[in-house]
């Protein structure tokens, strides 16, 4: 694992974007994996601006989003379709089509989950798989659980993820309870994982995500086991693991 320590909010979003930038640039086909949260949105406006300027063409790129509420129609403002689509995918110059995010509102789950399996395999996999990280160690939407779930499944959401999540919605019963998430190992498949946090709410997750034991009662500590993952935070989210950084 490698951190990389930022500035500010405003240079985590630089420092990530560059690396997806740079993805784009030496294969202008490369498969992104995106995240929503309010984690990554300073990515998104850095990547915006590498478009505008002509430095990043998205083409030809495309994208699979991590996970979805389930119970929102996409054209729900606190869907992550609709996020996707506000914070980046409308200011650029990709092709809509090629982006995908799982369904909230299939009539067969099942089938969802492994079409959206198969829809990454055909594409050729996750070149870089961007991720935030949950208050719990959730990554996606997969919660601490007994076992890593392996692929696209739905989950039922923690008190905590339901609580965090209040703040986008008017009152905690409009917050969804469940969710579609790729799993654990659809994750894992990357090729090249980053993943950005920030703030002092972080610092515990993040020290006992990425320096205490892996588990899957804290999801993101697998991320431990993957060989290329770059961590972008700042001082912060990275208070508790700086003489270790
Ligand atoms: C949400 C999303 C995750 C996100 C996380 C952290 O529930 N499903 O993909 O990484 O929680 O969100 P934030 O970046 O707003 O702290």
């Amino acid at each position: 694992m490698v951190f990389i320590q930022a500035k500010d909010y405003d240079d985590i979003g630089r420092r990530a974007s560059s690396i997806l930038i740079s993805q784009v640039i030496l294969n202008k086909k490369s498969v992104l994996g995106l995240a929503t949260g309010s984690s990554p949105i300073s990515t998104y406006q850095h990547m915006i601006k590498a478009n505008a300027s002509g430095l990043a063409d998205f083409r030809e790129v495309k994208t699979v989003n991590l996970d979805e509420y389930v119970g929102l129609d996409p054209a729900h403002n606190q869907s992550y379709f609709y996020f996707m689509n506000e914070n980046l995918f409308k200011h650029i110059n990709i092709d809509i089509a090629q982006t995908r995010v799982p369904s909230g509102i299939s009539k067969d789950f099942a089938k969802e989950c492994v079409d959206y399996e198969n829809h990454i395999k055909s594409v050729g996999g996750v070149d870089i798989q961007l991720l935030g990280l949950g208050h719990n160690g959730h990554i996606g939407f997969n919660e601490p659980a007994e076992d890593f779930p392996v692929t696209t499944h739905c989950v039922d959401l923690t008190e905590s993820t339901i609580s965090a999540n209040e703040r986008f919605f008017e009152k905690r019963e409009d917050v969804p309870t469940k969710a579609i998430t790729m799993g654990i190992g659809t994750i894992m498949k990357a090729r090249k994982i980053v993943l950005v946090v920030n703030g002092e709410a972080k610092a515990d997750i993040v020290e006992k995500a990425f320096f205490g034991p892996v588990t899957p009662n804290i999801p993101a500590s697998v991320l431990q086991l993957h060989p290329d993952v770059v961590i972008i935070g700042d001082a912060q989210a990275f208070s508790k693991i700086q003489n270790r950084i």
